[in-house]
């Protein structure tokens, strides 16, 4: 899959994070020089092209356009803050203000922001396989401004990491991390997650192997946590212990209690 960087139309060149951002992630610019992001396209035999705009890169794939936003982490804690609805992820977690969460299945960041929110003495970190993705999110969040600074704040803690989960935990220490989260891509996914489509183009769709979890067991020192839907054959395959979640939801959490 090959993905080339440039600027917007009006774009004054590379910035220093615009700099910083292609270093890291070896993605190859192209000058902007009023060409269609379809021509760069083109020319490049690029199948997506990110646009750095300056509240964040914005992938440009055929027929969808991929950025980082908040929105669901945002009504998601603010459930909490207006109504002290406790979010069903922190529950299921047993997250405490102090604890370290691994999100091993990154995405769009909502699931760590509201981790993050909820640990303000711990530390959140997400790990990403797709290098679009991981870019998009990490320097979205990086760049991300807002009045809410609750939000912000919750934002700018979480550590994205570009990495194949399986290979990052081997090299973890024994429960160096709380929690470790799963949310990985459905095989068959529910209509509802339509807020995913785009990046179901560039995610990776492998299913958790169970060696995954083993070392995720060894890593995290009070709970695995799994997403997953309810009627599928995945929450007995990774040898979960209990599923968590209302009958009335196809989505439920697998946990293993360590
Ligand atoms: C369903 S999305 C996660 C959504 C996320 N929980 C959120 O709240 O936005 C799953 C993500 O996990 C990533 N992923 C899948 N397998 C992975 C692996 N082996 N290592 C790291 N990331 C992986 C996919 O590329 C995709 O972006």
């Amino acid at each position: 899959m090959k993905i080339v960087a440039t600027t917007t139309q009006s774009g004054n060149g590379i910035d220093s994070s615009f700099q910083q951002f292609l270093n890291e992630s070896d993605i190859e610019y192209v000058p902007r020089q009023r060409k269609s992001l379809e021509r760069i396209q083109r020319e490049n035999q690029a199948q997506g092209v990110i646009v750095w705009e300056r509240s964040g890169p914005v992938l440009y794939w055929p027929g969808s356009k991929f950025f980082f936003h908040p929105s669901m982490a945002k009504v998601r804690i603010a459930l909490y803050r207006k109504k002290g609805q406790v979010d069903p992820l922190i529950e299921v977690c047993d997250l405490k203000e102090d604890d370290r969460f691994l999100d091993c299945t990154l995405g769009l960041g909502a699931d760590a922001i509201v981790a993050s929110y909820f640990t303000p003495l711990g530390q959140v970190v997400g790990l990403e396989s797709s290098l679009p993705i991981s870019q998009v999110v990490k320097w979205g969040m990086q760049l991300y401004q807002s009045e809410m600074l609750w939000l912000q704040e919750a934002i700018k803690r979480i550590k994205v990491i570009n990495c194949e989960h399986q290979s990052y935990l081997k090299q973890l220490e024994d429960k160096s991390f709380d929690v470790v989260y799963f949310d990985p891509m459905f095989r068959d996914p529910l209509l509802k997650s339509q807020a995913l489509s785009p990046l179901r183009k560039v995610a990776n769709h492998q299913p958790l192997e169970l060696e995954t979890i083993q070392q995720a067991c060894r890593v995290a020192r009070k709970r695995v946590v799994i997403k997953e839907r309810r009627d599928g054959s995945e929450f007995s395959r990774l040898h979960c212990q209990e599923v968590i979640g209302s009958p009335n939801n196809k989505i439920a959490f697998g946990v293993i209690h360590l």
